[in-house]
């Protein structure tokens, strides 16, 4: 990053916390959101936002990770090990920060999708004299307690759901800070503490995705989202041979006369590849995962007791199938003329637009041979509302 959109802000992002309330082995900031951590999801939302310099203050035994982090979203930085508190570790970033730098926002780790547009307004929003923090009314009402007893309710109107990152002016802030170390308070937040000091904080409006990722709760809903940011799509492929008993069956319909298909259940070779694409797309495993010869049940099954069960496993799983393309390789059946009925009965199985192409192989291979059928299944899945 050769010239950052903001060159005289740092952004601090704070990592060295355990999470004792999340529950996972490893330290908060490592744990997995969507295939990458969340120290990453983090770092990649600062990145975007074109800073002059990152510090990530890590927990001891980190920094290996954490400079990866930085070479992988290819962004300025240091990293620095934090301390036994919030406060003592945005101090170790703090003492960390460039000469250059004049404005400093310090930020969650665990805020993990937060939009990049929330560190420009904020850096922004900071003047010489005075701090800005993000915040969000407060929706629930709010009552004071005592014990079992409920006492008054608080008018929300006057409060305020306080977020990062919080940004302020380099030299106040490290005075604040300064000031905390003579004093030996703990403050709940950097603006709290810049407060303290006799300097002035200002709010402008938070941003619902940048929500604090505190509880397992918290963590399912940042994986959902960053999930759902994106459709998914999956691949499945699937061959049976001529020499079963009875009739054909084939994209979920029967074809009385021709030679069957053998198989563990009925041999349809274009079912089975939908249900692997599906699947596949869902992230779910295989067929084999959950029609195995070890479910007996599923023997001599039809195509729409195999796409039922998918849709019902795909929608368990917070997905939705937005359609599948499958093709078959073989010299016989005809299938143009029963297309329209195939595409009909597997689509109505599966609850999903389902197209049906048939091709042959100009006689090579072994469906050119007439030995065999070969089909293959691609599904597009995106998140359920
Ligand atoms: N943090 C930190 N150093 C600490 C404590 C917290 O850098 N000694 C960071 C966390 O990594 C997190 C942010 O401050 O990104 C907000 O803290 P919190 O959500 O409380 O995280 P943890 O302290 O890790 O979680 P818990 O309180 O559940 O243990
Ligand atoms: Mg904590």
């Amino acid at each position: 990053m050769t010239h950052p959109l903001l060159p005289r802000t740092a952004v601090i992002v704070v990592a060295a916390g355990s999470g004792t309330r999340l529950g996972e082995e490893r330290p908060k900031a490592f744990v997995d959101l969507g295939g990458q951590s969340i120290l990453r999801r983090a770092t990649e939302g600062v990145a975007a936002a074109s800073v002059g310099q990152i510090v990530l203050v890590v927990p001891d035994g980190f920094a290996r990770e954490a400079e990866a982090v930085l070479a992988a979203v290819d962004a300025a930085g240091t990293v620095v090990t934090g301390g036994d508190s919030r406060q003592a570790s945005v101090a170790a970033g703090l003492a960390a920060v460039d000469a250059a730098m004049d404005v400093v926002l310090v930020h969650d780790a665990a805020r993990a999708l937060t939009p990049p547009g929330l560190f420009a307004t904020i850096a922004a929003a900071v003047t010489d004299t005075a701090g800005v923090i993000p915040a969000l009314p407060v929706v629930d009402t709010i009552k004071r307690f005592s014990g079992e007893v409920v006492g008054d309710t608080v008018d929300r109107s006057t409060l305020l759901a306080v977020q990062t990152p919080q940004g302020f002016p380099r030299a106040l802030l490290a005075q604040a800070y300064e000031a905390a170390a003579v004093s030996g308070v703990e403050y709940t937040d950097d603006a709290a503490l810049f407060a303290a000091a006799g300097f002035s904080v200002r709010h402008v409006a938070g941003a619902e995705m940048a929500f604090k990722i505190t509880t397992p709760a918290d963590l399912a809903r940042a994986r959902a989202h960053s999930a759902g940011m994106l459709p998914r799509v999956g691949v499945g492929t699937d061959v049976h041979a001529f020499g079963g008993a009875g009739s054909l069956w084939l994209a979920g319909l029967e074809w009385p006369g021709e030679p069957a298909l053998s198989g563990h259940s009925d041999g349809d070779a274009v079912a089975h590849a939908i249900v692997d694409a599906v699947l596949s797309a869902a992230g779910l495993g295989d067929i084999g995962t959950h029609f195995g010869t070890d479910r007996p049940e599923f023997a001599g099954a039809h195509a729409d007791v195999f796409l039922a069960e998918t849709a019902r496993l795909v929608a368990a799983a917070g997905l939705a199938i937005g359609n599948v393309s499958v093709q078959f390789q073989g010299n016989r059946p005809r299938f143009a003329g029963r297309r329209a009925e195939a595409e009909r009965a597997l689509s109505d199985a599966l609850g999903a637009p389902v197209s049906v192409s048939a091709t042959t192989t100009d006689g090579l291979g072994f469906a050119g041979r007439g030995e065999g059928i070969a089909a293959t299944a691609m599904a597009l899945l995106h998140p359920l509302a």
